[in-house]
């Protein structure tokens, strides 16, 4: 029998991501191997964005953000997007017990408006609920585009230069940054994605970039809180450099500790 290793104890609760976006691939794959229908693997990604979000409020990640339904995704079959959104509808509202328990915040990313009317009642509801709760922030891509939201903000940005509320020097990092759905959040320190895919696929294309990237075989299904904590300890063994060299950094980190006089 092969020993798992237990992560948890194995994580610096001073350098966690204050951020962690992931994008939950894999439940069709999971579902099939299993000779049954790919939503019996979003049916059972449930448990894993449970074990992801109360991994992340357990150790004290202040931001999780889940890439549940991509604008591309409405092009699957219409039965499996209809399955898809009566999940989505199931969970949110069983869900509410547990954020409030865990004084979890939701919000939610993406063009809403595209949404089952019942979806976004449903929404609504727990956002409201959940509006005061202050241990982290469970953020919810739903038909979500990252390329859809940059058009949205640079429309926003065209409209306050064309009203005269802005000059041209105004448009900079900040000004982008504000313009974006997460423009409350800090951009992800680091980001999962399981399934042995390698890519993006038009998520947080802005905020990404200079975003740690973590890549799992694991299928989302049987993605568990010690795959998470394993994937938080490889985040921490890594330096991130911004640019800079590693001395610059080292320095940079030596500074930084020196007793205050
Ligand atoms: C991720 O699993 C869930 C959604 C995109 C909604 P998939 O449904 O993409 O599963 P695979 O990639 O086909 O295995
Ligand atoms: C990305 O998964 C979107 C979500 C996880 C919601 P997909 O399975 O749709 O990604 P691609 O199309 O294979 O890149
Ligand atoms: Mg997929």
């Amino acid at each position: 029998m092969t020993e798992t290793i237990s992560y948890k104890e194995q994580i610096n609760t001073d350098n966690l991501p204050e951020h962690i976006a992931i994008i939950m691939d894999g439940n069709g794959r999971w579902a099939k191997a299993q000779g049954k229908h790919r939503i019996f693997g979003h049916k059972n990604g449930v448990k894993a964005v449970r074990e992801a979000t109360e991994g992340c409020a357990e150790i004290g990640v202040r931001f999780l953000t889940l890439y549940a339904f991509s604008t591309e995704n409405w092009n699957r079959p219409k039965t499996e997007v209809s399955a898809l959104m009566e999940l989505l509808f199931l969970t949110i509202g069983r869900e509410i017990k547990t954020l409030q328990k865990n004084n979890i915040k939701l919000n939610v990313i993406g063009n809403i408006q595209s949404l089952p009317e019942s979806n976004r009642k449903a929404i609504k509801e727990v956002m409201e609920a959940t509006k005061n709760n202050t241990r982290m922030t469970l953020t919810l891509a739903l038909s979500y585009g990252a390329r859809e939201e940059l058009i949205e903000a640079t429309k926003a940005i065209a409209t306050a230069y064309k009203e005269e509320k802005i000059s041209i020097e105004d448009i900079d990092h900040q000004r982008i940054s504000n313009s974006l759905y997460t423009k409350n959040m800090p951009d992800p320190a680091l980001m999962i994605r399981t399934s042995g895919e390698h890519r993006i696929s038009n998520f947080l294309l802005w905020q990404m970039a200079y975003t740690e990237l973590y890549f799992t075989e694991k299928l989302w299904p049987e993605f568990s809180r010690n795959d998470l904590f394993k994937a938080i300890c490889e985040y921490q063994q890594r330096e991130r450099r911004f640019g800079k060299t590693s001395e610059q950094i080292n320095e940079q980190f030596i500074t930084n500790n020196l007793p205050k006089e």
